[in-house]
């Protein structure tokens, strides 16, 4: 089968495009014949060397994935053979952009009915996360006031979504050319993050929910309400500077359960999937470059697995 691997760090293009032979699952474990695979920043860390939770190579690029089971391995019960689900391969976001991967059962969900495959793998980590961010580490509750730091970014247009959803109120931090996609997608307020001093000219929130870090962040914090969080999933290694509020990082955790959740809303048409470019496997290197600046639709980058050009 062919898969998008690496054989040591570096650029875009260390990714060589190669058959390799196809897994076999083991106990708790779905062999999926894969239909599309998500691409996204965190792949970009893997490739360059700089994720603290994935193997060294040689590794199979790609986390997030849909497509239909194509065995399960002992002890798996809640699938079978031919079942279409999404989700992601593993707690080291490895092994998706192939013709098969191997997925731990307990990390897919169904794929949710309206949707196409390219829509569901486009879905997984960075709904999850936005979930996570909102409800697990924030504890957001109707009603607060909630800043999304990069609202337009896939991670953020699903906070924005969740949020508004939830009767948040919902402030959008984005650059001028995003400020129209961000109200549509339920932001109350929107702010250009070029322009000076946005922390000064929103109301107080009691969470940012931060998918940018560095500068955006520290001054970020001048906006939080006393006794606020603020969640980041972007690196660890910031100093809060106030003593009054709460900084919590984490990683995604996407989970059977929590990916139940998430298909419930788009069943129920509260959500809305955000594919941008759609890319051959071969094309994977130019996915990558994407991911670094190389112009791209907005929306999630996803491989197109049963495309070949
Ligand atoms: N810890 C975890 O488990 C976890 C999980 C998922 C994601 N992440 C991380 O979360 C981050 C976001 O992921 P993503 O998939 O959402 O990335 P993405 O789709 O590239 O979104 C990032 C967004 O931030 C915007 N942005 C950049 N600088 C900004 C600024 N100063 N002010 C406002 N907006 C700004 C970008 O806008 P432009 O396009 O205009 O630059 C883009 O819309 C990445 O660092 C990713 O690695 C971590």
């Amino acid at each position: 089968m062919r898969a998008a691997r690496i054989h040591q760090f570096g650029p875009p293009e260390v990714i060589v495009v190669e058959d390799v032979t196809r897994p076999v699952p083991a106990a708790g474990e779905l062999l999926v014949r894969v239909v599309a695979a998500g691409v996204g920043p965190w792949d970009a860390l893997i490739r360059e060397g700089k994720s603290k939770v994935s193997p060294p190579p040689r590794l199979t690029l790609g986390s997030d994935l849909a497509g239909a089971v194509e065995a399960a391995g002992p002890e798996v019960t809640e699938f079978k053979k031919g079942d279409v689900v999404y989700g992601v391969t593993n707690p080291q976001f490895c092994g998706a952009c192939a013709e098969y991967a191997i997925t731990r059962a307990k990390m897919v969900a169904r794929k949710p009915h309206g949707l196409s495959e390219i829509e569901a793998a486009s879905i997984p980590v960075v709904a999850v996360t936005a979930w996570q961010m909102l409800f697990e580490y924030a504890h957001a509750e109707p009603g607060q006031r909630v800043m999304i730091l990069g609202a337009a970014g896939n991670v953020g247009a699903y906070a924005v979504q969740l949020a508004a959803n939830a009767a948040l109120h919902v402030t959008a931090i984005v650059s001028a050319k995003d400020m129209d996609y961000v109200r549509k997608l339920g932001a109350e307020s929107v702010v250009d993050s070029e322009r000076g001093e946005f922390e000064d000219s929103v109301p107080a929130v009691d969470i940012v929910i931060d998918t940018v870090g560095g500068e955006t962040r520290q001054r970020s914090y001048a906006a939080l309400k006393a006794g606020g969080t603020l969640a980041s999933v972007v690196s660890t290694d910031f100093a809060p500077p106030r003593a009054d509020v709460r900084s919590v990082f984490f990683y995604v955790d996407v989970s059977n359960e929590r990916l139940k959740i998430i298909s419930e809303l788009f069943d129920q048409g509260k959500l809305l999937p955000q594919v941008g470019t759609v890319l051959p496997l071969e094309e994977v290197r130019m996915a990558h470059r994407m991911l670094a600046g190389a112009p791209h639709e907005r929306g999630k980058i996803v491989l197109d697995l049963a495309r070949s050009d």
